[in-house]
């Protein structure tokens, strides 16, 4: 555990649950922040779930896992982030709804307390902006799905103070996972490589390169991807994916980033990847 006791999560998808998994399970009091109760109770659902393939698994035992679920409350009610002692946005890739999040949420928070963002690409010095707090503010960007991937990204912003850095780093080793510091431009690193993989992937399939199967066949057996990009784009969100590249196109003004046409009209369709029963493949 790290100086940092309790952890506040804004927004219960899969990022907010998964962060909130794994610090539950490395003991720290975790509160989730969401819209509904509704969606509060699915996404305890969901970390029930995981947590329980892993103990049919081996990795825990069932006493660790409802220990780990005690120490998760979950309400829509934002006063109840007033404790915490760092929060974590996890909301939705899109920056007005993120600085609204920041509007509501500030003067809830301690003073002391520090709030980092999950963006997966955005600009965190502008975010801080939009705090009062922006030397307390920085980005800590985990990777999907939250409780297997090692990897974290940290991210500061022009005026994250350097003791804001340093508890979040002892946050984030407390939960054994591997850090990488990435400067604050478009996408950071992960993104800012894979992004770009997964787009050239559905350049692919619009130009008829390959079928879906075809191109993620030859990524899983010929590059050894544990999922090959089509299916991986879909496990991100193409919402994400494409929020992801625009950033990258805008950002770094290269042709080189340009969303390709297909993903742009999947997500125009409402066809987003699993969450939404259907992407580049057919989850209903
Ligand atoms: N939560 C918790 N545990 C999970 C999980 C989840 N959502 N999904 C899978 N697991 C666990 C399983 O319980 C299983 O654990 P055990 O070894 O204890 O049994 C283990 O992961 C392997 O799962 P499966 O056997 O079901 O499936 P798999 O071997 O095909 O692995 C995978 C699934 C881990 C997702 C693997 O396909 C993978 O690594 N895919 C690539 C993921 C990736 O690239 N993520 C980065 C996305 S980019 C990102 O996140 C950045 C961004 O900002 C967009």
């Amino acid at each position: 555990m790290s100086s940092l006791k309790t952890i506040g999560i804004i927004g219960a998808g899969q990022m907010g649950c998964g962060i909130a998994h794994v610090s539950a399970l490395a003991g720290y009091k975790v509160h989730i922040y969401d819209l509904s109760q509704d969606r509060i109770e699915s996404g305890l659902a969901t970390i029930n779930g995981n947590l329980a393939r892993h103990v049919a698994s081996g990795k825990m035992s069932d006493e660790e896992r409802k220990v780990a679920l005690s120490r998760i409350t979950g309400s829509s009610d934002l006063n109840d982030l007033a404790h915490v002692d760092l929060a974590i946005e996890a909301a939705t890739e899109d920056e007005s709804v993120k600085r609204k999040i920041y509007a509501q949420v500030c003067p809830v928070l301690k003073p002391e307390a520090i709030l980092a963002t999950n963006t997966s690409s955005l600009s965190i010095t502008r975010l801080a902006s939009a705090t009062d707090r922006p030397e307390r503010f920085m980005g800590i960007h985990f990777m999907n799905p939250v409780p297997v991937m090692k990897l974290v990204e940290l991210v500061r912003g022009i005026a994250t103070e350097e003791s804001t850095f340093s508890a979040a780093r002892e946050y984030v080793t407390s939960l054994e996972k591997t850090i990488t510091v990435a400067e604050d431009f478009p996408a950071f690193i992960v993104n800012r490589i894979l992004l770009p993989m997964i787009n050239e992937a559905i350049y692919t399939l619009y130009e008829g390169v390959g079928t879906v199967d075809a191109i993620d066949t030859a990524m899983r057996l010929g590059a050894n991807h544990p999922m090959g990009p089509l299916q991986l784009a879909d496990f991100i969100g193409l919402d994400t994916c494409l929020s992801i590249m625009q950033v990258l196109h805008d950002g770094l003004a290269d042709s080189k980033y340009r969303p390709c046409p297909l993903l742009v009209k999947y997500v125009e369709a409402g066809w987003l990847g699993r969450k939404s029963g259907r992407g580049f493949y057919d989850y209903r």
